[in-house]
């Protein structure tokens, strides 16, 4: 028997995963924060696994949050950070999934590039998949962090409008953030340039502003993206001072939002170009060390329920 609660063997993203589910993944979460907090910070629930984590692109956090995360219950963690060759990924990863096989290993974080990577992956291995980001597609324990992070400062989910702003068309932080606000019944609103947002981006079911003042006008949380420079293949903005004149969050176009709205930013920042540098670090306003922090204690509980569901047998 799996834990009903979660009866998956992967996380592989938000879409697909019901109200409860998520609420139980955050609950877990609630635990491993005050453990993280304590004095004594590390656990023996994973002694015996072990952890793989798989980088095929570049991040700080987020290896170092999962790391941590794997360090603290105990288990061995490892890093393979591999560089991305531009041939044959869909060999490389099967080829790659033989060997983590070979090592019988109990958990595999894995980052990569293109859009499916993760799932194709949890195809061919015998351990647990975790999907740290593929591609434009999904990066469900940023979404999940997220979350942890508005609801201890909410209180609650429901009812809450998030604006989510930047270049929402190249972000699996946004997917899956739409997916989680949505399917927890927050109103979602993304605010972009036209160039930067997804076709049919109302058919995500979100309302589109292209004016951030409008698009700001009263929201409980203000969500900023990285422009994502590594993923555009064109130039989609005209240059960076214009794109901060008009879609950069600065202390003016914010006093829109209610007074006490919540700055978030997954992280890496551009300071300057999609956030002012002054705001980003005010305590008053701005959450983004907290997400950092809940990142931490979203991931243990994502390897303690996997690593849990797996050894009773999840499908
Ligand atoms: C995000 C990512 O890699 O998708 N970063 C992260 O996980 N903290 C966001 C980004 O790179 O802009």
């Amino acid at each position: 028997m799996t834990d009903m609660n979660y009866p998956h063997r992967h996380l592989l993203g938000i879409e697909g995963l019901s109200p409860l589910e998520i609420s139980y993944l955050l609950d877990q979460s609630e635990r491993f924060v005050e453990v993280s907090r304590g004095p004594d910070r590390k656990l023996s629930t994973l002694i015996g696994k072990t952890v793989v984590n798989l980088f095929f692109e570049n991040s700080t956090r987020t290896r170092t949050s999962f790391e941590l995360a794997g360090k603290r219950l105990g288990a061995d963690v490892i890093n393979m950070t591999v560089g991305t060759s531009s041939v044959a990924k869909g060999e490389t990863l099967i080829d790659t999934a033989m060997t983590l096989n070979a090592m019988h290993i109990d958990v595999l974080v894995v980052r990569h590039a293109d859009s499916g990577a993760a799932k194709l992956l949890s195809d061919k291995v015998n351990c647990a998949v975790i999907n740290a980001g593929d591609g434009q597609h999904e990066h469900p324990t940023q979404a999940l962090l997220d979350a942890l992070t508005i609801r201890r400062r909410k209180g609650h989910l429901d009812g809450l409008s998030v604006a989510i702003c930047g270049d929402v068309r190249h972000s699996r932080v946004a997917r899956s953030n739409i997916h989680l606000l949505n399917v927890m019944g927050a109103q979602v609103r993304l605010i972009a340039p036209r160039t930067l947002l997804p076709a049919k981006a109302e058919a995500l079911g979100v309302e589109v502003f292209h004016d951030m003042r409008k698009g700001l006008k009263d929201v409980d949380i203000v969500m900023m993206l990285r422009l994502q420079n590594e993923r555009m293949t064109s130039n989609f903005i005209p240059s960076i001072r214009e794109y901060f004149h008009f879609f950069g969050l600065d202390y003016d176009k914010l006093s829109a939002a209610k007074p006490d709205a919540l700055i978030m930013h997954p992280g890496p920042m551009n300071r300057g170009v999609e956030i002012d540098s002054d705001l980003a670090d005010d305590v008053e306003r701005s959450v983004i060390r907290e997400q950092v922090e809940m990142g931490v204690a979203v991931r243990m509980a994502c390897l303690d329920v996997l690593t849990a569901n797996l050894s009773k047998g999840a499908a």
